[in-house]
């Protein structure tokens, strides 16, 4: 099972890296690559073209400055948008990529108003609103993506601490994209044995501070951009579940209608993906620390919400 045509907004980091990924996953026929720079999306999607042959994979990948080609695509992945440079939160990138959003959002409807969209650029839980407003699409066909990234930093984090395979970490990290996301310890295990038997809780708060952390720490190495082969990653597979209807159970940024007490916000909840995009908002008992420290986490992303 895979999409007739997945587009890439923005061909930046961690654009290109989505295009490269969901091209050698064979996860659609086409890739378009869209970019306002002119050339930039042309050229990375005809040199990934022709990593083809030698990686093996028959998608096609081509690049444009207009929405033409993105004509009818079935699922969307936005990054266009400004990235964050060292000092500047996620929260600073708020009004140039609104409007980025705004205007990307509004192509999307025009050229394929039956698209799932998967919104990548920050402030992550905010865009996601705009580009649902913007869009007009049910919350079905806009999800955020950020819960699957601040997860793998978790699960990677824990891994290197136990030197045990990354693939035996089973975790959830909840909340909105943010220095206020919501790392689950009591549904964190490691092949089924909770965290907590395994990690003191003292190292434990220091891999959840890390993980909160987690993007600015990579800005700081970079200095000139931030993160994008973990977030590109995280993308694919959130594509890879809906346009393969694996109906994953991932952390996703999905508009609450009432779930976990939230209302008409975007934030980071266990979702179902599948045909269609979201299938379910999964709601799951949370201790009284974590309940509270997902309501200061939606309050956040209410303030921001605010001050655009
Ligand atoms: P980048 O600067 O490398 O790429 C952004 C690209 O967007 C540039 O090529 C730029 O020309 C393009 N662009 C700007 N306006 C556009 C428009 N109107 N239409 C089409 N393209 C447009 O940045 P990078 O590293 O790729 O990050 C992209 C965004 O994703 C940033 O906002 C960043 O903060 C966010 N991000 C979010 C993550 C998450 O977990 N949600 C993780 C990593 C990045
Ligand atoms: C990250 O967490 C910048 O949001 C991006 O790496």
């Amino acid at each position: 099972m895979s999409a007739g045509k997945i587009t890439v907004v923005g061909a930046g980091h961690v654009g290109e890296v989505c295009a490269q990924r969901l091209a050698e996953k064979e996860l659609c026929r086409e890739v378009v690559l869209i970019d306002i720079v002119e050339g930039i999306p042309q050229g990375k999607g005809l040199d990934q073209w022709q990593s083809a042959p030698v990686e093996g994979f028959d998608t096609m990948v081509t690049g444009a400055n207009d929405y033409c080609p993105a004509e009818g695509s079935d699922l969307f992945i936005v990054t266009a948008g400004i990235a964050r440079k060292p000092g500047m939160s996620r929260d600073d990138l708020l009004r140039t990529n609104a409007g980025i959003v705004r205007s990307v959002s509004s192509e999307i409807a025009r050229v394929a108003p039956d698209a799932v969209v998967i919104v990548v650029s920050n402030p992550l839980d905010v865009m996601a609103y705009v580009a649902r407003e913007t869009t007009g699409f049910p919350r079905e066909r806009v999800i955020g993506m950020a819960g699957v990234l601040d997860t793998a930093r978790f699960r990677a984090f824990i891994a290197m601490e136990l030197d045990v395979s990354v693939e035996d970490i089973q975790a959830m990290v909840l909340g909105g994209h943010g220095d206020t996301m919501v790392p689950l310890v009591s549904y964190t295990s490691v092949s089924g044995i909770p965290v907590s038997r395994l990690v003191g809780r003292a190292r434990l708060d220091a891999i959840i501070e890390r993980t909160r952390n987690g993007g600015a720490e990579i800005v700081k190495h970079l200095k000139t951009g931030s993160a994008y082969y973990a977030p590109s990653a995280a993308a694919v597979q959130m594509a890879e579940s809906i346009v393969r209807d694996k109906r994953r159970i991932l952390p996703a940024a999905a508009y609450l209608e009432g779930e976990y007490g939230q209302q008409g916000i975007y934030l980071g909840v266990p979702c179902k993906l599948g045909e269609g995009g979201l299938m379910e908002v999964v709601e799951v008992e949370l201790t009284d620390s974590e309940s509270a420290a997902l309501a200061k986490s939606a309050d956040h992303v209410r303030a921001v919400m605010a001050s655009l």
